[in-house]
């Protein structure tokens, strides 16, 4: 015995030995804790009230290129993009951002004030969701527009691009409900696949002329979550919707864990995303690539080893 100590320090030596070890089995352990940890052991699960699962993480280790979440002020972030995350779904595959970008076009009779082509461009594992969104346009006699990118069949980017035109001469005109539905307010579906965008809008001559300049003018178009945003009459005659809205409006992205087939990705071994027992490759149809789900009868995290309960 090189040393000894007295009895109560070894038994404070012990107690801190002890916790220590309990404590790295709770943060570590892959036994029956009540709970399903969905973050990698030992990194944070949440930010602010945004829980994040892995493959998405916050830290060093933490994170599967290219789900690095960075968390400032309890506000998480998309570090790819820079946009802010709302809210991860595992399951399905989206994660709801908030999309600033607005393209306004004003027509006063000063001059012109426009932010012509303002959009997102995304990490190649992320994809605008072609059925969560729509192009949202508004204004009285304006054509809103979405330029897209997409990667074609032997990866030729190609442009996507979709319009919807919104009509109003006057005030009466307008449509008195929440709904986008033309008069004052359009919305467009666009194609999957893509991968960046802008968005724009601009006024339509004749049609669009000093009358309605006095009443609508400005214009104002973007993408955001088709049920997230409702629509009111104001928006139509207001001049500052943009510094109202500085956040901008939820946008859904779909996601890919890796961009091979399943039949490709279930041969790569380690490389192989699912890593839980209990759990299935999934193709995803919006872009190439895969995801992974617990099979039938689990729940939990498919991307983590033991992450799939029954
Ligand atoms: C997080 O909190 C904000 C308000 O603080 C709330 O609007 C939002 O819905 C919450 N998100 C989740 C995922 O609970
Ligand atoms: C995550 O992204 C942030 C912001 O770009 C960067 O500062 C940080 O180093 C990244 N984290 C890792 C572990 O790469
Ligand atoms: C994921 O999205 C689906 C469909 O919107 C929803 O039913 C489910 O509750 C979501 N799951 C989580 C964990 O948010
Ligand atoms: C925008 O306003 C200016 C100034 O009033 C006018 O000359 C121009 O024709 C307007 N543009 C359109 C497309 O109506
Ligand atoms: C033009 O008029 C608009 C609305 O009245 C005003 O906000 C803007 O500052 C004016 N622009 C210039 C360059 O005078
Ligand atoms: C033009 O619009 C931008 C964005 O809404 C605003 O920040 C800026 O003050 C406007 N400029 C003028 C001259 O109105
Ligand atoms: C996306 O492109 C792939 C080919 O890479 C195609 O199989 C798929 O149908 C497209 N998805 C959508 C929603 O357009
Ligand atoms: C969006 O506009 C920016 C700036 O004008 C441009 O660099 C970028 O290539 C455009 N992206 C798309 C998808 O059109
Ligand atoms: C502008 O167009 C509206 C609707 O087409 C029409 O009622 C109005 O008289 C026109 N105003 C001018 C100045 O041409
Ligand atoms: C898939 O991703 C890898 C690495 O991220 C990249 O080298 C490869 O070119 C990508 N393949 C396709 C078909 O996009
Ligand atoms: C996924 O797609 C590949 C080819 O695109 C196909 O061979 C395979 O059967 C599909 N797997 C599943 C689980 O749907
Ligand atoms: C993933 O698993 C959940 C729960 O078993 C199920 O509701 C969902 O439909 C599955 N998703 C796909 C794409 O198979």
């Amino acid at each position: 015995m090189g040393w000894s100590l007295p009895a109560g320090q070894k038994l404070l030596l012990l107690v801190a030995v002890t916790l220590i070890l309990q404590h790295s089995t709770t943060v570590y352990g892959s036994g029956s804790s009540e709970s399903i940890n969905m973050a990698r052991p030992g990194c944070p699960d949440k930010c602010g009230n945004v829980s994040i699962p892995y493959p998405f993480g916050t830290g060093k280790g933490c994170f599967q290129e290219p789900f690095n979440v960075t968390c400032h002020e309890s506000r998480a972030y998309l570090a790819s993009t820079g946009v802010r995350v709302l809210d991860i779904n595992l399951t399905f595959g989206e994660v709801r951002v908030q999309n600033p970008n607005i393209a306004s076009q004003c027509n006063y009779t000063n001059g012109t004030n426009s932010t012509s082509m303002v959009g997102l461009s995304l990490d190649p594992f992320h994809k605008v969701s072609n059925t969560k969104n729509k192009l949202i346009s508004i204004g009285c006699s304006m054509l809103g527009m979405i330029v897209g990118l997409t990667k074609g069949k032997n990866q030729l980017e190609l442009p996507i691009v979709n319009s919807c035109f919104s009509f109003c001469t006057d005030a009466s005109s307008v449509d008195d409900t929440t709904e986008c539905a033309g008069m004052g307010c359009c919305q467009s579906p666009f194609p999957g696949n893509i991968s960046s965008f802008n968005t724009t809008s601009t006024p339509i001559p004749p049609i669009y002329n000093a009358t309605i300049q006095s009443f609508s003018p400005c214009s104002y178009s973007f993408i955001a979550e088709v049920d997230s945003f409702k629509f009111d009459r104001s928006y139509v005659s207001s001049t500052n919707f943009r510094s109202k809205y500085t956040e901008g409006f939820p946008l859904v992205l779909d996601w890919v864990v890796g961009n091979a087939s399943c039949s490709e990705a279930t041969k790569m071994g380690s490389q192989y995303a699912c890593q839980a027992m209990n759990s299935q490759c999934i193709n995803v149809s919006n872009g190439p690539g895969y995801r992974c789900n617990c099979s039938q009868g689990y729940v939990g995290n498919p991307y983590l080893q033991g992450g799939c309960r029954g």
